[in-house]
């Protein structure tokens, strides 16, 4: 069995949930009222942040996920992620705000908006609770970003490290990553 390493709480429960009250605020406002917004949740990190954004947003909106899974040398950290669950809906001529988790590279972003812009939404913008700008590898503009972070490693509030943490109601900091065997 792996052992199971305590994180370091970076970000309380109370603190995700002042800020992400917050994104949804300055989200609202750029809306038009009449708008309708079509969340479209990054799995699985994305879930739960998804989830509390829905709630705080004064405004409906419909959700829909999508996953990506990156193929990439353990020695190279460049690399080009594949769409393995695509959204159910359509989004042609919608308002589609993309949920993240946490942005690292930002490879993975990067080709999603790539594939998303190509369906022609009437709007396509962003939201990541948190964000490593420090390991960029590709130019990418967040429109609203929860937490810039160093270079961490964090899980929690759904992020994962081997499938683990996801359940954490705060973000925590893994140092030095577990052992998996
Ligand atoms: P990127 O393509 O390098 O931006 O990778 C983004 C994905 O890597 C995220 O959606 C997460 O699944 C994963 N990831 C990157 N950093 C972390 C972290 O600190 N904790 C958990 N997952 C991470």
């Amino acid at each position: 069995m792996p052992q199971c390493q305590e994180p370091v709480e970076l970000f309380s429960a109370d603190k995700l949930h002042a800020r992400v009250r917050e994104l949804a605020v300055e989200i609202n406002a750029d809306y038009a009222p009449e708008s309708s917004l079509h969340l479209a949740a990054v799995l699985k990190g994305g879930f739960v942040f998804l989830v509390d954004l829905m709630r705080a947003l004064a405004r409906p909106a419909t959700i829909d996920f999508v996953a990506m899974k990156s193929y990439g040398s353990e020695t190279c950290s460049q690399y080009i992620p594949r769409m393995v669950k695509d959204l159910e809906e359509e989004i042609t001529g919608r308002d589609v705000l993309v949920v993240e988790d946490i942005v690292d590279t930002g490879q993975t972003l990067s080709r999603l908006l790539e594939k998303l812009s190509e369906r022609n939404p009437r709007s396509l913008r962003t939201v990541a609770l948190l964000n490593k700008p420090s390991r960029r590898l590709v130019s990418l503009e967040l429109d609203y970003v929860g937490f810039t972070i160093d270079n961490q490693f964090v899980v929690g509030y759904g992020l994962d490290y081997a499938e683990r943490y996801r359940h954490l109601p705060y973000i925590g900091l893994l140092e030095p990553l577990p052992q998996t065997e």
